[in-house]
């Protein structure tokens, strides 16, 4: 039977709005029913009661509480079976459990069921309020693990490449469409940092080989003579130190994606023999003869330009063909320059979340320097940026505002005033002209400032309020 509301509950069943959680309670004693109650009206929680097992197993399915305070004796069974009933229905359910007759056996196994703690009466209040605190932020913290595993299978994986940029969202197109062509062979270009390897990744996420191994491969950092027992593996004998049989990188990726990353880097002697796997799709161990048929996606990525490579003769032009079947290009940083604040706040919020510091803003006058900038090193430049800054300038509390002052000199020279491609003028308002004509006659002045407002013909007093504004 339903149990009435008391009065005591009332001014938690007002407080219903800002409630964060549900309680259970399953206690027959009316005195303690009521002094628990008593003790969590002013807390931010619903309360439900029960009086007994059956009681409380109908409200658990129908409220669907976050903590469970259960009592272990009861007119129709033992808390201690309800346990075990309520954690199976639902392993994330706290439950506390509350005895008049402490028995140390028994609260071990109450523990081993399950329990997240176990109080005994008379209990502290305090204490009661204390294990129900922790009992909510540990359910807080596993709805949060829930929420995330399912935000990560449901999202499209292609939410790590920030950018809404047209060329960056016909890139996340691009990628999911070839994905699902789990079979052909992808060749990523791009500029050093522009996010290869993150696009390879995406590749292998959003294909239906995600089950299987990603299997990456940097074929600049291996030693040439060891190349191709990475490549094929060796069996047991094959040269002086093959002690033991040893799969390849073709095997190691069965099934799944293998990232053959800087394959620009690929030795000439062992072009042949990739080009020989990719066509036949078997391989050979180094000192075997057994043909071994290979389940791959093959995907690679180079900074080199490797028509240019094939055209020197650094790279055989058959084996570029076979590597670019389907081609993805990133794009600069600087051919998409409407990315680089998503890109660099999302990047600020990563690495100060990771580094427990406050992330760090940037003055209007650093953003307009920020995204003029030609950013060479792509978004791998910006994040080595960011961590600069941060350990420089990072606090824990409080959020720190980064200036022109505080960004490295190559940034704060990187706008050439009046010289400008005639294709890509773009017109300035006065501010920045003038912000841009200041910057110059400091530097021209190595940051003298009496100098610089003589040069400029205005007073020292004009050019440090010009100065304050800009935050230069
Ligand atoms: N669009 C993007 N959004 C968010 N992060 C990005 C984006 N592009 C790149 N990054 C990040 O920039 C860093 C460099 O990317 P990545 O290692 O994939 O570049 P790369 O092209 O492989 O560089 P390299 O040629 O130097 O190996 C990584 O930390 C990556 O997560
Ligand atoms: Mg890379």
């Amino acid at each position: 039977m339903e149990q009435e509301h008391k009065p005591a509950l009332e001014g938690l069943v007002e407080n219903r709005d800002v409630a964060q959680g549900r309680i259970l309670i399953v206690e027959d004693d009316p005195a303690m029913q009521y002094s628990l109650s008593q003790a969590l009206e002013k807390l931010p929680y619903h309360l439900h009661l029960a009086s007994s097992i059956m009681e409380g197993r109908q409200r658990f399915e129908a409220e669907d509480p976050d903590v469970v305070l259960l009592d272990i004796n009861l007119p129709d069974g033992s808390g201690r079976d309800l346990l075990k009933v309520l954690r199976e229905q639902n392993d994330e359910v706290v439950v506390i459990m509350l005895t008049a007759f402490p028995d140390l056996r028994g609260a071990v196994s109450c523990m081993k069921d399950g329990a997240f703690d176990y109080l005994v009466k008379p209990f502290d209040l305090t204490e009661l309020k204390l294990a129900i605190q922790k009992g909510m932020e540990l359910k807080n913290l596993k709805n949060e693990v829930i929420r995330l595993k399912r935000q990560d299978r449901s999202s499209e994986k292609l939410g790590d490449i920030i950018g809404d940029s047209a060329l960056t969202r016909g890139l996340r197109s691009d990628i999911l469409q070839i994905a699902q062509k789990g079979h052909s062979t992808v060749l990523i270009t791009g500029e050093s940092g522009t996010g290869k390897e993150l696009v390879a990744k995406a590749l292998h996420q959003n294909s239906s080989r995600k089950n299987g191994p990603l299997v990456p491969v940097n074929c600049s950092a291996i030693p040439e003579n060891l190349v191709e027992s990475e490549l094929f593996g060796h069996e047991k004998g094959a040269f002086t130190n093959a002690t033991h049989a040893f799969k390849g990188v073709f095997e190691l990726a069965s099934g799944g994606t293998l990232f053959l990353d800087e394959v620009g880097e690929l030795p000439l002697a062992t072009q042949p023999k990739l080009l020989r796997a990719l066509e036949t799709r078997r391989i050979k161990r180094l000192g075997g003869s057994r043909e071994i048929p290979i389940d791959i996606r093959l995907v690679s990525a180079t900074n080199r330009n490797l028509e240019e490579a094939v055209a020197k003769g650094g790279f055989r032009e058959d084996l570029y063909y076979r590597l670019n079947v389907v081609p993805i290009v990133i794009p600069s940083l600087r051919e998409r320059r409407e990315d680089i604040m998503p890109i660099l706040h999302y990047s600020m919020e990563a690495i100060s979340g990771k580094n427990r510091m406050q992330p760090l803003k940037f003055s209007p006058a650093a953003v307009r320097l920020l995204e003029k900038y030609s950013w060479p090193g792509n978004v791998r430049e910006m994040r080595n940026l960011i961590e600069r800054l941060l350990m420089l300038h990072g606090q824990r509390e409080v959020q720190v505002e980064i200036g022109v002052k505080k960004l490295p000199e190559e940034i704060r020279d990187s706008v050439p005033v009046g010289i400008q491609d005639p294709e890509s003028v773009e017109v300035l308002t006065l501010d920045e002209v003038e912000f841009n004509h200041i910057r110059l006659a400091l530097n021209a002045c190595q940051g003298n400032k009496s100098e610089a407002s003589r040069r400029l013909g205005i007073s020292r007093n004009t050019l440090k309020e010009k100065l304050k504004r800009y935050s230069i």
